[in-house]
């Protein structure tokens, strides 16, 4: 069985002191929450606060990028084990953002995902096909070929903690989702061609949906049994929000 798992992705949402105040707001609301785990990745500079505050709950911290070198001139990078000393046990990779803006490619999130393996942080890799990608039909293409490149070289059986977010980037920030029943679909796709790098590991792999997400649609992509969880943006910054989307998952992956 897969654990749900839902990630908060604040973006660059928050300085240190209101991050400190969401991040106990959302502890005190999960407070003896079981069946779900949850991850909040806030900006870089917010880790340290984020990670006193969710220190000795089942809370775990993430990051929202890294670069796959350990130390070096990279200039404005942070590396894995910064993040681990910062406390993180989590790092989003290949946001669409960083894709779209900061010239990510297929290419480097397979070498973070590998980083993040070797320093034992959860990869949540992202990938997910444009609005003139999906228009054009090439869906399908796009994601298997950003998945195939999201895991090449790594090891099979270290793939277990791996996590992909399915996030169409239309769907990003917009509005407007995906349907329950076409997520489930892509994430059906995704796990398959995990399969052919990963093998039987793949069925233990974690396929979280992204894209819009709110209190209200979060139980669609619950019910898919290809889909284990969300990757939320704007709703997580409101800790109301976020807890109902928590809670929904707890109740989700409840026998
Ligand atoms: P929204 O939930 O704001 O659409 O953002 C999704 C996302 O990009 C999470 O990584």
């Amino acid at each position: 069985m897969r654990a749900p798992l839902i990630a908060a992705n604040w973006k660059m949402h928050m300085t240190r002191e209101p991050a400190g105040r969401l991040a106990g707001d959302i502890v005190r609301g999960l407070a003896g929450l079981d069946g779900v785990q949850v991850v909040l990745c806030p900006p870089a500079t917010a880790l340290d606060v984020v990670a006193r505050v969710l220190a000795g709950t089942p809370i775990l911290l993430g990051a929202q990028t890294m670069h796959w070198e350990t130390q070096g001139a990279y200039t404005g990078e942070l590396s894995p084990p910064m993040l681990v000393d910062a406390g993180c046990r989590a790092v989003i990779l290949g946001h669409s953002e960083r894709r779209r803006y900061f010239g990510e490619t297929d290419d480097g999130v397979g070498k973070k995902v590998r980083a993040a393996l070797a320093h034992r942080l959860v990869p949540i890799a992202c990938v997910g096909e444009r609005l003139e990608e999906r228009e054009a039909g090439s869906t399908d293409a796009v994601v298997v070929r950003q998945v195939r490149a999201a895991v090449a070289g790594s090891d099979a059986e270290a793939l277990s903690s791996l996590v992909v977010a399915y996030e169409p980037v239309w769907a990003i920030g917009t509005g407007r989702h995906a349907t329950g029943r076409e997520a489930d679909r892509v994430a059906a796709l995704i796990r398959r061609t995990l399969a052919e790098s990963a093998g039987p590991v793949a069925g233990r792999v974690r396929i979280l949906y992204g894209g819009s997400v709110t209190p209200g649609n979060i139980g669609e992509f619950l019910e898919q049994p290809e889909i284990d969880g969300a990757l939320v943006g704007g709703a997580s910054l409101d800790a109301q929000a976020f807890i109902a989307i928590a809670r929904a998952a707890c109740r989700a992956g409840s026998p």
